[in-house]
């Protein structure tokens, strides 16, 4: 029999809940530490730890049929996958910050900034729509350092209890896009690989269920 392969976070904000989401939807798998895949031993599926980061492009290209990756990601690697179902998880929002001593009235304080983030493409969009011009730094870690360091004077980042930017000085001021954990599928999945889908589905609508 065919199985279905789903691509999770190696480590990371997603990857307790999306292996706890597995387990309530009665998949046994054992998830060794360092393992980079597995298999359940009762469902049809085999299981890939990947970063994040990288899940939109795998499920794109078929190495892994689904996956579970935060919307932020689906959105800012462009990739042409079916975003199929809301997982009620990872809820976070991904916002501009600025050091907190900074006076801020509105977006068009932005104009001319230097703006670290991940996120240069949804960046781009938010400040397009806005009529900003700015300054745009990628970088693709630890990305609240950054005006500590000098190299911006304001970041675009994931924030979640929004500890990491009191930490480090840093105040929200605009929230540029809202995220939380979605399931992703190929766009051309076999008649087989649909029928294990829906069978997950069906699990993960009853999971949210008993839990509203
Ligand atoms: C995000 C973000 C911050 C943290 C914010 O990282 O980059 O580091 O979460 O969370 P808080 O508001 O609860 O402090 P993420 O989990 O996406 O990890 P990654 O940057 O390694 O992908
Ligand atoms: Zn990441
Ligand atoms: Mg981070």
């Amino acid at each position: 029999m065919q199985k279905l392969r789903i691509a999770i976070q190696k480590s990371g904000r997603l990857h307790d809940d999306s292996i706890k989401l597995l387990k309530e939807c009665g998949i046994d798998m054992n998830n060794g530490v360092n393992k980079l895949k597995t298999e359940a031993s009762n469902f049809p599926l085999e299981v890939f730890f990947l970063r994040d980061d990288d899940i939109p492009q795998y499920v794109e290209d078929g190495v892994a049929d689904i996956g579970i990756v935060g919307e932020n990601v689906v959105l800012e690697k462009a990739r042409t996958v079916d975003a199929i179902e809301k997982l009620g998880f990872g809820k976070c929002r991904l916002s501009l910050a600025v050091p907190k001593g900074m006076e801020y009235t509105s977006v068009k304080d932005m104009q001319n900034m230097r703006i670290a983030t991940s996120y240069p493409v949804i960046l781009e969009q938010f400040l397009s729509k806005n009529n900003i011009t700015a300054e745009i730094h990628e970088i693709s870690g630890s990305v609240e350092i950054a005006p500590g360091i000098g190299l911006a004077e304001a970041i675009c980042d994931l924030v979640s209890s929004g500890s990491t930017l009191f930490m480090n000085g840093l105040k929200e001021v605009e929230t540029v896009l809202k995220s939380e954990a979605v399931l992703i599928a190929n766009k051309s999945l076999t008649a087989e690989q649909i029928q294990i889908l829906d069978k997950l589905l069906f699990r993960i609508k009853a999971v949210k269920k008993a839990k509203n």
